[in-house]
């Protein structure tokens, strides 16, 4: 059983990669990743002009986290020295570079593929900061950045997409278009994490981007439209906190998976814990590698126009007192889940086959068999 893939011409030893973030913020933490198993790193984003960053700057929740944090601090000259201290341990390295300009764009390209990285990946989607958003929504604006990146150097160039746009498969057709290798997605969400409401005030200072597991359905959703609409590998970013998550993306199309915020407030050790999983689990299941479960669910992924109304209705395998738990009982908004005798029982007259009661059953005795 081997965990390697082969993405866009460059083989990995597995599919997780180190999302562009603080945690591939210098050649220690990069090395940290490696060190840790990750298949290759994303850098943090690499900019020409360096911005000290804000503070504060970072806040959580139950569901992820909010950040307002640009780009890296480090300038392109002490990037050459961090980029030189991991490739000496063969480590494969992305970097994530933003410019504004094509120009720009051309000469930030060129100066990493020198530094020696093996990819580039367009960090052109980050939804705060000064109109950055616009780079990723413009298509003709995103034709150019691309090509311009791609047309400069020999090795791939990926680029990282936003869901905060309404063009999507537009979108990544005209990157395909323009020669790049692959698409990344996604990039954090536009948010704002709360208000303080004893002191009336945001929790941090301007809009920022969410990430971790709440934005993972959107996350999937993107992934399964890219993975549609082109032919060149994605790669699957979003809320990813276990081997399950690795599997879904890689069922929706995607090659590789990158993680940021589950090994923020987890450590690196995760990424050793995800990689046994997922190979246990593709040798129970009798694959021998990524590539066969690769797209799987996309088949079961149809247009709302190609679902044929039948009447399934919800049914129970088993019995169930609801003890500790009557969340069907509950939720039932057709009044179609009671109690009877102390067992659950569905009146089929009502139930109308939604299929939320089957999503909560977390015995799993509930099921809709469509
Ligand atoms: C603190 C923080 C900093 C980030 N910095 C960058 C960055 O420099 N460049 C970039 O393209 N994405 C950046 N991201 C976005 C991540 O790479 C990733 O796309 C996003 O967090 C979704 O993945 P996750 O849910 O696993 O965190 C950052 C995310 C976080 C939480």
């Amino acid at each position: 059983m081997s965990l390697s893939v082969n993405f866009m011409g460059i083989k990995l030893n597995n599919p997780i990669i180190v999302a562009a973030s603080p945690l591939t913020g210098s050649g220690s933490m990069i090395r940290k990743a490696i060190d840790a198993g990750a298949g290759a790193v994303v850098t943090q984003t690499i900019i020409n002009e360096v911005r000290p960053n804000v503070r504060p700057r970072i806040a959580a929740n139950s569901l992820g986290m909010q950040n307002i944090e640009l780009y890296s601090d480090l300038t392109l000259e002490e990037w050459e020295r961090e980029i030189y201290y991991v490739k000496e341990k063969g480590a494969v390295v992305i970097a994530n570079i933003l410019a504004h300009t094509p120009s720009e764009m051309a000469y930030m390209a060129k100066k990493v593929e020198r530094f020696g990285v093996d990819a580039i990946e367009l960090g052109i989607s980050i939804p705060h900061g000064e109109g950055v958003e616009l780079l990723i929504s413009d298509i003709e604006r995103l034709y150019n950045l691309t090509k311009m990146a791609v047309d400069s150097v020999k090795i791939p160039v990926m680029v990282k997409f936003s869901p905060n746009v309404s063009n999507l498969t537009a979108l990544a057709k005209v990157v395909e278009k323009a020669g790049a290798s692959a698409i990344s997605a996604i990039d954090t969400l536009r948010s704002i994490l709360g208000v303080d409401i004893d002191k009336a005030k945001v929790m941090l200072p301007t809009y920022g981007g969410y990430s971790g597991e709440g934005i993972r359905p959107i996350a999937l959703a993107t992934i399964a439209s890219i993975s549609q609409a082109v032919k060149i590998p994605v790669s699957g970013i979003g809320g990813i906190e276990n081997y399950k998550n690795v599997i879904e993306y890689i069922m929706l199309g995607a090659s590789t998976v990158q993680l940021c915020t589950s090994l923020i407030m987890n450590g690196y050790g995760k990424i050793r814990e995800i990689l046994v999983d997922l190979e246990n689990w593709l040798e129970q299941k009798g694959y021998s590698s990524l590539e066969d479960i690769r797209g799987q669910a996309l088949v079961s992924l149809k247009s709302f126009e190609e679902i044929s109304i039948e009447p399934y209705i919800a049914k129970i395998n088993g019995k169930c007192n609801a003890e500790n738990c009557g969340r069907c009982i509950k939720s039932c908004m057709y009044d179609a889940i009671s109690l009877n005798n102390d067992i659950i029982v569905i009146d089929d007259s009502k139930c109308t086959g939604c299929g939320l009661c089957v999503s909560l059953c977390e015995k799993k005795l509930l099921f809709l068999d469509w």
